[in-house]
């Protein structure tokens, strides 16, 4: 070979392997920048997330048993949900807002199923105005979603206001304890809905910013879906109507039997007062009594709430075999005893008198969490500061 054409292959050989090493550099690249770009959210998004609505702007879950939250922002991101619905939509939507479509009726208004571009909704139809104010947390509201947490969709102003939530189709928790026309729900189920329930306030306390306060926790307010999981509802409704009617004093907020005596008393308003409501749905999970209950024991049939029905139990030297007695009825023997203690232990340090003895919502859902399984080996004592609670941890 001439020396002109060797040095023609080198050069040429160079050559080629330089445009390899352009070509491949340039193709990695750019797929890692389109991977990237896959996984950022869009500006409106971003402005959530730094907000900490980690969760929920636009962030969906895929697992449906993804209870722990974990990573959700692995999973991908999806387009931003939250609407303006038009008042011709939503009528449509609810056959002209029909008695037929009228599914219950609440403190603030009445809720309507509707089918809504195909698919199921419940719309709030509030008897209030729209404030400035409240216009800006109903934007914020439908940003904050977690599984657990019945999902605010979109709203509508037109004269009155409507609220468009997701559609929970399996009833409340109160018709599950006292609906005669239900199955009577199992131990097992009862302490699966009450862990979904805590989780989902657990979100509101810890995850969001601001820090909510649902102020309106029972048993109406938490609803079941068809497979048996619970979400809690309304969350968000009682800032709203804070600001939405001067007619509407805050004090109205709140449902007897669930309110905490510092906030009858002088309206103290903190996280520990969901968890004293949160306390009573406990009890009320165990004994499918109303959180105030008539007692044939009392003279004249007075009331007694249920909190201090089991405070009485409780406090006896063996309280094993009266908790019995307090049972749901429908439960027969069905429940193990051991477990039912524990948890009034648990709804007893939620409805403590002293809001600061009171366990935090993430402590709630740790005890839960093992109470529910039988092959929870952890020292559960150590995650918890609260003095209140130990006895609890002990009993295990
Ligand atoms: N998203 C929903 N999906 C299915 N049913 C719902 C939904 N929201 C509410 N409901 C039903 O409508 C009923 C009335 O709800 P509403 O929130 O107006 O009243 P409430 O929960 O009894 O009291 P409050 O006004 O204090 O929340 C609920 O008890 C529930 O059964
Ligand atoms: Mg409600």
């Amino acid at each position: 070979m001439s020396g002109g054409t060797i040095a023609g292959i080198a050069v040429g050989s160079t050559t080629g392997a330089m445009l390899l090493t352009l070509v491949l550099y340039f193709g990695v690249y750019r797929r890692k920048r389109k991977a990237e770009s896959c996984l950022l959210p869009r500006a409106s998004e971003d402005k959530y997330n730094q907000l900490g609505y980690g969760y929920g702007s636009s962030i969906e879950k895929t697992s449906e048993s993804g209870v722990d939250g974990a990573s959700p922002r692995l999973i991908g991101i999806t387009v931003d949900k939250s609407v303006e619905f038009s008042y011709e939509e939503l009528a449509k939507a609810t056959n002209g807002f029909s008695i037929a479509n009228k599914i219950g009726q609440g403190g603030f208004g009445s809720v309507y199923y509707a089918e809504l571009r195909n698919e199921k909704a419940a719309i709030k139809k509030m008897d209030m105005q729209a404030s400035k104010e409240f216009l800006a947390e109903l934007k914020v509201l439908t940003h904050v979603h977690h599984l657990n947490l019945v999902r605010l969709i979109g709203y509508c102003i037109e004269n009155c206001l409507f609220l468009v939530y997701e559609y929970i189709d399996n009833g409340n928790l109160s018709q599950h304890l006292r609906g005669s026309e239900r199955e009577a729900l199992s131990w097992s189920s009862r302490m699966q809905i009450a862990l979904d329930a805590a989780r989902g306030l657990e979100y509101i306390h810890e995850h969001t910013v601001p820090v909510y306060i649902h102020r309106d926790i029972k048993s109406s307010n938490i609803l079941i879906d068809k497979n048996f999981r619970a979400k809690v509802a309304d969350f968000g409704q009682a800032k709203l109507t804070e600001y939405g009617s001067s007619s509407l004093p805050s004090h109205l907020v709140g449902t007897f039997g669930y309110m905490p005596p510092e906030y009858a008393q002088y309206g103290d308003v903190t996280p520990k007062m969901d968890v004293y409501a949160f306390g009573v749905v406990l009890y009320e999970l165990i004994s499918a009594k109303e959180a105030i209950v008539k007692t044939s024991e009392l003279v004249n049939e007075s009331k007694l709430g249920l909190v201090a029905l089991f405070k009485e139990v409780l406090s006896q030297q063996d309280p094993k075999e009266d908790i019995g007695k307090l049972v749901d009825p429908r439960l027969g023997n069905d429940y193990p005893l051991d477990s039912v203690y524990k948890m009034c232990e648990l709804a007893k340090a939620c409805t403590h008198e002293n809001p600061q003895l009171r366990p935090s919502m993430r402590s709630i859902v740790v005890a839960l969490i093992t109470l529910s399984s039988p092959l929870e080996e952890w020292d559960v004592s150590s995650l918890y500061n609260n003095q209140a609670f130990l006895p609890l941890m002990s009993a295990r």
